[in-house]
């Protein structure tokens, strides 16, 4: 059973006043608030167990290894990853990208062809631009229409022998929207022998994830977005191609002999994951997977997805509202604007004066910001704990701003 209040009552952070208003917290998609039980496991790791994994004999050390193990085999099922050393460690998405772009270095030659969307956040831009810098690789983008889907018809005009990459989103954090990896996929292996990335930053906190059933060579999300601590995330790629890539970074645990002649690397997953992890933490991330499969994907979509249509029903009926991506299939996100009334970041201050916490501004996707000729929009985004009233509240602010804005 699905009870709003019981799950509400797991994030104490929420029962609290800002500007003397109760806190409206819709900006999820930026991070998501944490459960009593992840932080108590984060906790209980730092006063009762505290110790480097696979370097200690004592008893501390061991049982730090194995709760990070077994957090590793639960990211595992989560994701359904074929084996639990195809899960990496990293720091967060953007870790997880720039490791990506950095070990595929030596695939790429001068006019090989990289495959983004328009749809794609910074982390997902820079470091493919980077990796075109030092290669001489040359990047082409998916374009999207009126209504921020993307236009597959290109994405089969450039897929080509050229094409080495191709590296998409499951949802848009500007705009929400749900982006078709499957058909994206299954799209791009017909037509080139291309490695597949999948950013998974905003789909992990919504979605069922199965890495094997899409077939993406490589799947990246962070904890923090769902909810986790910061500074956490992992990195899925099949064994046989991280196998045949080189290391990332260099340091300890990462090999397996070291000496001036040469160094030789631990197998996976230890090769990408030199120096000390940030344990704590990555034990506090299978605590994660273990609220979400608490409340059951089918309870957290159902609940999230009935929040986006009652908050898209209701804004668009203030005049002169106008939500970006607002006929495309959508999760978890409203962007929008008031056309003519004030910037995004004035509605965002009116808002946060109400205890509505949203995120205004150009979410890290510019050429998202540059399509529709604007510098910003207002982004609620939502998680398994916001409520209707708290949509009524959203509403409520955004038509005040209107007023004073006017
Ligand atoms: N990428 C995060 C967002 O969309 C920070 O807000």
């Amino acid at each position: 059973m699905f009870d709003i209040q019981e799950i509400r009552s797991q994030f104490p952070i929420l029962d609290q006043e800002v500007n003397g208003k109760p806190l409206v917290y819709l900006d999820n998609a930026a991070t998501s608030q944490k459960p009593n039980s992840v932080l108590e496991v984060w906790n209980q790791y730092y006063t009762e167990i505290n110790a480097n994994v696979h370097r200690g004999i004592h008893t501390l050390s061991q049982l730090a290894t194995e709760e990070m193990e077994l957090s590793r085999r639960k990211i595992q099922k989560f994701i359904n990853a074929k084996h639990d050393f195809e899960v990496i460690f990293t720091k967060g998405t953007t870790e997880g990208l720039n490791l990506i772009a950095y070990i595929l270095t030596g695939k790429l030659k001068k006019d090989d062809e990289i495959i983004i969307s328009y749809l794609e956040h910074h982390s997902n831009i820079v470091p493919w631009q980077l990796l075109c810098e030092r290669t001489g690789a040359k990047l082409r983008v998916i374009p999207i229409d009126d209504n921020g889907i993307l236009q597959l018809d290109y994405l089969d005009q450039y897929l080509s022998e050229k094409t080495k990459v191709v590296a998409v989103n499951q949802v848009s954090n500007a705009l929400g929207v749900v982006n078709p990896i499957e058909e994206i996929i299954s799209r791009t292996r017909r037509n080139s022998d291309a490695y597949i990335v999948i950013d998974g930053a905003q789909s992990a906190p919504h979605f069922r994830i199965d890495v094997q059933a899409i077939d993406c060579d490589f799947f990246v999300f962070s904890g923090h977005k769902m909810y986790a601590p910061m500074g956490t995330g992992i990195l899925y790629g099949k064994e046989h191609i991280l196998d045949s890539l080189p290391p990332f970074h260099g340091g300890g645990e990462m090999i397996a002999t070291c000496s001036f002649d040469g160094t030789t690397y631990a197998g996976l997953p230890f090769k990408y994951e030199a120096g000390t992890p940030n344990v704590g933490g990555n034990i506090a991330l299978g605590a994660a997977v273990d609220f979400i499969e608490k409340v059951g994907h089918e309870n957290l979509q159902r609940h999230e997805n009935a929040l986006l249509e009652y908050a898209q029903r209701q804004l668009l009926e203030i005049e002169g509202l106008k939500v970006y991506g607002e006929k495309a299939r959508r999760t978890g996100v409203v962007s929008f604007n008031l056309e003519g009334v004030g910037i995004s970041s004035d509605v965002g201050m009116i808002l946060d004066k109400m205890g509505v916490a949203v995120r205004t501004g150009h979410h890290c996707t510019q050429p998202i910001m540059d399509f529709f000729n604007i510098a910003g929009t207002v982004r609620a985004s939502f998680a398994v704990y916001n409520t209707f009233q708290e949509i009524d509240l959203l509403v409520e602010g955004v038509k005040k701003a209107k007023r004073m804005l006017s």
